[in-house]
C-alpha cells in the first residue's frame, strides 16, 4: 500500500480523565486482577509524539502551537508506512490500571500493533478486522473508543464481535457517539461512569472473574 489511511488520536492522553475515573471504579468494586482488551488504540508518528499536545497538562500558547504544528505533521507523516509508530491508548491504559492486568491489542492494523509491542512488550497483539471476524479473547474489560464510529454500515457487526469477547459482568469503555448508538438501547447494559459501562451477564454467558 503506498499510503496508510491509519486513524488516531494524535495528542497524549486524551481520554485520561475516563481511564482514571476507569481505575477508581474497578478500585470501588474490589477488582484485583483482569484481562483488558483494548480495540482500535491508533497511533502517531514516533518522531512527532513529543511535540504533540497533551490533555493532562496546562499548555502555554506557544506550546499549544507546537502542538497543533505537529498535530498536522503527523496526519501527513503517518500515512507513510515506513515511518515508525507509537501507540498513545495502550500506554496510557496501562499506566492507569493500578491493578494487575493481562493487556490484549486487537487493531486490523499490524503496523498499528508493531508499535503497541515496542512500547509494551508484555502485550499480546491481534490483527483483527472487528466488522469481520471474533475477538479470539475473554476479557473482564474492553476499550473501544472512536472505532465502532468508524465502521459505517459494519458497525453494528463490530459492536457484536466486541461484546462477545466481554465476560458476562464486565466494564466497556466507549466513546459517546457509538454508546449512543449501539449500547445505551440495550437492556443488559447499565452506565456507571463517564463513557464506561457495565453489562450483566446473559443466560448462559461466560462468568467473569471481577466481582
Ligand atoms: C480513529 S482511531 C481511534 C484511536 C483511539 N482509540 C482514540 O480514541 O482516539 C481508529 C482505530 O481503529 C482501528 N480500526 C479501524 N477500523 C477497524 C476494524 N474494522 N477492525 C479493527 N480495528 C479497526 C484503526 O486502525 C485505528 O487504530
Amino acid at each position: 500500500m503506498l499510503f496508510d489511511d491509519l486513524g488516531s488520536t494524535s495528542w497524549h492522553n486524551r481520554h485520561h480523565r475516563v481511564f482514571a475515573q476507569l481505575d477508581e471504579l474497578l478500585v470501588a468494586a474490589g477488582v484485583s486482577d483482569l484481562t483488558v482488551v483494548i480495540v482500535g488504540p491508533g497511533g502517531v508518528t514516533r518522531p512527532m509524539s513529543p511535540f504533540l499536545n497533551d490533555a493532562a497538562r496546562t499548555n502555554s500558547a506557544a506550546r499549544k502551537v507546537v502542538g497543533d504544528l505537529a498535530r498536522y505533521s503527523d496526519q501527513l507523516l503517518r500515512r507513510l508506512p515506513f515511518v515508525s509508530l507509537r501507540s498513545l491508548e495502550p500506554i496510557e491504559l496501562d499506566r492507569a490500571l493500578s491493578m494487575p492486568h493481562r493487556l490484549i491489542a486487537v487493531d486490523r492494523s499490524a503496523r498499528l500493533l508493531d508499535a503497541v509491542r515496542r512500547d509494551l512488550p508484555n502485550a499480546e497483539c491481534k490483527v483483527i478486522d472487528i466488522a469481520r471476524h471474533a475477538i479470539d479473547a475473554s476479557a473482564d474489560l474492553v476499550v473501544a473508543m472512536n472505532v465502532i464510529s468508524r465502521l459505517g454500515d459494519a458497525a453494528p457487526a463490530g459492536v457484536r464481535n466486541v461484546m462477545a469477547a466481554l465476560n458476562g459482568g464486565g466494564w466497556i469503555v466507549m466513546d459517546d457517539r457509538s454508546a449512543r448508538q449501539h449500547l445505551v438501547d440495550n437492556h443488559r447494559v447499565s452506565q456507571v461512569g463517564e463513557k464506561t459501562y457495565r453489562v450483566a451477564p446473559s443466560d448462559g454467558a461466560r462468568k467473569s472473574v471481577v466481582p
